[in-house]
């Protein structure tokens, strides 16, 4: 059961990156054409979200579920890079970015014209988007060797 959410979380990491790109790229091409913010581009946003908050409900199943939970503050744990990264960094880093990836469609909703619409996603989108890239467990990162790109 784990495995196999392990691997889900391993596989929507392309859906998060992709749909998080592709908002980028018409949030800012929508801000500098001046169109209007469409139907489209709402649902766009909304479907980012939702990648995010299925990574992190399929997450935290991993977290509590493979007992990285327990090992927090464990000092054994903390002086190994990879057992810090799954029980502390990956973790927090993924979680703020899920909440500022979240702002990226809630505050878009609530603009009050289109270029803001935009311009919000634009930027919650981006900071989501960078987060996420400097906290995946890239295989070839040194020690994470174990971790596919699937
Ligand atoms: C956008 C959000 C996220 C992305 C893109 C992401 C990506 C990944 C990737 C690619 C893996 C490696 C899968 C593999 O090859 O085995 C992984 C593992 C894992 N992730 Fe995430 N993750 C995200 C959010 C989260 C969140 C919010 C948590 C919450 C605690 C979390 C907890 C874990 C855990 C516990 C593992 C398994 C480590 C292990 O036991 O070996 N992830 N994640
Ligand atoms: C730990 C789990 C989750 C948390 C803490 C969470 C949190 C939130 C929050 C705070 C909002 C409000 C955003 C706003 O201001 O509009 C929201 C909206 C939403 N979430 Fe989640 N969520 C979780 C899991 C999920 C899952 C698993 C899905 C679907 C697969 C999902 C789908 C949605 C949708 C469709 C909305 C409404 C978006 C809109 O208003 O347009 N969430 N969630």
């Amino acid at each position: 059961m784990l495995t196999g959410i392990q691997h889900l979380h391993g596989t929507l990491r392309w859906v998060v990156l992709v749909l998080l790109i592709l908002s980028i790229v018409k949030a800012f091409t929508g801000m500098s054409s001046g169109r209007s913010f469409g139907d489209g581009d709402r649902k766009r946003g909304l479907f980012t979200m939702i990648s995010l908050h299925l990574q992190l409900v399929l997450g935290f199943f991993l977290y509590f579920g493979k007992g990285w939970a327990g090992k927090l503050g464990d000092p054994n744990t903390m002086a190994n890079a990879v057992q810090r990264f799954f029980s502390l960094e990956h973790m927090v880093t993924m979680l703020l970015a899920v909440v500022l990836g979240t702002l990226g469609h809630s505050l878009a909703k609530r603009a009050a014209d289109d270029k803001s619409k935009f311009r919000r996603q634009a930027i919650w989108f981006t900071v989501a988007l960078l987060l996420i890239l400097s906290s995946i467990p890239w295989p070839f990162r040194e020690g994470f060797e174990a971790y596919g790109w699937w």
